[in-house]
C-alpha cells in the first residue's frame, strides 16, 4: 500500500526508543524525514541521524519552552512540520492509593502526558495551517476510556489528550488539518517491562515477579500477548497518511489486543 509519504516532514517525541522509535523508524522507512525530540539519544536514533534520514534534539519535552524548541528545529531545518506525532508521555503506577498521590506528582504526570502535546500541536499547527494540510496523531492509552487507581493521574491525563485530540479536530479540520488518536494497551517497551517500570514497580509493591506481573498483564488481553511498538506504528504511521486516512479525523484508536472489553 502506498501512503505517498515520502518527502513528507514528522516532529515524533518522545523518539529515542520504544512507541517513539519505532514510529520514527516506520516514518524513514515510508520516505518521510523525521525530526525527533528526547532527553537522551540512542544508537538507533543515531543511525537514523548518521544516514541523513533524521535530525534530533536533546530536549526536555515536559519544560514549557521544550516543545517549542523542538518545532523550531524542524521548521530550521525542514522548512515545514507535516506530520506531528505526540508520543512523549510517562505512567508511573500510584501503589498506594489516591490519597497518596501529590500534586507534584499530578502536575508531572498532567504536564507530561497531556501538556507536552498541547505545547508542540501549538507550535507546530502555524506550518500546517500555511500549508492547508497536516496531521497530529497524539499516542493515548486505553487508560484514557478504563480507569484505573492505581494510574489515576496518567489516565486522567490522557482522556484530556483524547478529548483535546476531537476538539482540535473540528476547529482545524475544516482548514486540512486531521487530529487523531492511539489508545494503546500494555506495549512492551521499557515503560512496562524496563528498570523502574510498571512491572517492577508493581511487583516490588505487591512482593511478586516482574515476570509475573507482565504475564497477568499479557493475559488480559484476548490475544495473550503485549503489543509491540512497531504494530501502535503500523497505526499511526496508516493515520499519518492523508493519502490513505484523509477522512480520517476526531477518532480513537484502540490497540490492545482485546484487552478492553466494552466497545467505546
Ligand atoms: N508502553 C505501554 O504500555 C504504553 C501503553 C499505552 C500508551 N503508551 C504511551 O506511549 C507513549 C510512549 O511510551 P513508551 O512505552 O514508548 O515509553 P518509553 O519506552 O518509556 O519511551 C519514552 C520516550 O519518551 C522520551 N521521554 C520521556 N520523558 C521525556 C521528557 N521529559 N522529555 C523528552 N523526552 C522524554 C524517552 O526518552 P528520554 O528518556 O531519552 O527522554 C523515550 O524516548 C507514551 O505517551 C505512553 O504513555 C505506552
Amino acid at each position: 500500500m502506498d501512503l505517498g509519504l515520502d518527502g513528507k516532514i514528522a516532529v515524533v517525541t518522545g523518539a529515542s526508543k520504544g512507541i517513539g522509535l519505532a514510529i520514527a523508524i516506520a516514518l524513514v522507512a515510508e520516505g518521510v524525514h523525521v525530526v525527533a525530540g528526547s532527553r537522551s539519544g540512542s544508537p538507533e536514533l543515531e543511525a537514523l541521524i548518521r544516514d541523513g534520514k533524521a535530525h534530533a534534539l536533546a530536549v526536555d519535552l515536559g519544560s514549557p519552552d521544550g516543545p517549542g524548541r523542538l518545532v523550531d528545529l524542524a521548521l530550521a531545518e525542514c522548512g515545514r512540520v507535516d506530520i506531528l506525532v505526540n508520543n512523549v508521555g510517562a505512567a508511573t503506577p500510584r501503589t498506594t492509593g489516591f490519597l497518596n498521590v501529590t500534586d507534584e506528582q499530578w502536575a508531572h504526570s498532567v504536564n507530561l502526558n497531556l501538556m507536552a502535546a498541547v505545547r508542540t500541536t501549538r507550535a507546530a499547527l502555524p506550518s500546517m495551517l500555511a500549508a492547508g494540510s497536516g496531521c497530529v496523531v497524539n499516542i493515548a492509552s486505553i487508560n484514557a476510556n478504563l480507569p484505573d487507581p492505581g494510574v489515576i493521574d496518567y489516565g486522567a491525563a490522557k482522556a484530556a489528550l483524547v478529548n483535546v485530540t476531537k476538539a482540535l479536530s473540528k476547529e482545524f479540520g475544516p482548514r486540512g488539518i486531521r487530529v487523531n488518536s492511539v489508545s494503546a494497551g500494555p506495549v512492551a517497551t521499557d515503560l512496562w517491562l524496563g528498570d523502574g517500570g510498571v512491572a517492577q514497580t508493581l511487583a516490588a509493591a505487591t512482593g511478586s515477579d516482574p515476570a509475573a506481573v507482565a504475564d497477568g498483564a499479557a493475559a488480559n488481553a484476548v490475544t495473550g500477548r503485549f503489543t509491540r511498538p512497531e504494530e501502535v506504528a503500523d497505526l499511526a504511521v496508516f493515520l499519518a497518511s492523508d493519502r490513505r486516512a484523509g477522512n480520517v479525523t476526531g477518532a480513537n484508536f484502540t490497540i490492545d489486543g482485546g484487552y478492553t472489553t466494552e466497545t467505546h
